[in-house]
């Protein structure tokens, strides 16, 4: 499966524009961990583009976010190792147990995504703009994007030190700043 067959399968079961691009943007940042800890990148892109594929369909039902889909994916002929990453990152069901390294990417790249996009916004759209100061300087304003988990972005401080996974949230999310409106 490449980027493109991801994405397609994605917009069969994701429609709103916000959950697609949070989904390109934390695969963007899964991609850029994985290179950085010498994982496999492709493995962890797709993994972060799938990550939410239900998350329309479950209705607001966090209980059934990750196992419905992770039932789309094994309908979609999706091997376990994409779809048993999904079924786990509801950290309201699986919190506390997380130990693999592309479990502790996903939790921080689906929360850190939404920081530094946030951040870009503050500076008008122009993620050109956002550094890793500014980042730092963020996550310490509980108020400021609240709905990004602390904790969860705090997980990848056991794989590389925090100032190097902004560096990487900011270049990756650069990279496809056009499929997410920003500049
Ligand atoms: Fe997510």
């Amino acid at each position: 499966m490449d980027r493109n067959e991801a994405l397609s399968l994605l917009k069969e079961h994701v429609t709103t524009e916000s959950l697609l691009g949070h989904c390109i943007a934390t695969a963007a940042v899964m991609k850029g961990l994985a290179k950085e800890l010498g994982e496999d990148e492709n493995l962890y892109e797709l993994i972060g583009i799938l990550h939410d594929i239900d998350f329309q369909e479950i209705d607001e039902d966090m209980e059934k976010h990750g196992e419905v889909g992770y039932e789309i994916l094994k309908a979609a002929g999706i091997g376990d190792e994409i779809a048993l990453p999904i079924r786990r990152h509801n950290h309201m069901l699986f919190d506390g147990e997380y130990t693999e390294t592309v479990e502790i990417c996903l939790q921080t790249a689906d929360s850190v995504s939404g920081l530094v996009i946030a951040c870009a916004y503050v500076k008008g759209g122009k993620i050109t703009e956002v550094t890793p100061k500014t980042v730092t300087k963020k996550y310490k304003a509980a108020s400021f994007a609240a709905g990004c988990d602390r904790n969860r972005i705090a997980m990848s401080d056991s794989l590389l030190p925090r100032e190097r996974m902004y560096e990487i949230a900011i270049n990756e999310i650069t990279e496809v700043r056009d499929e997410l409106g920003l500049t």
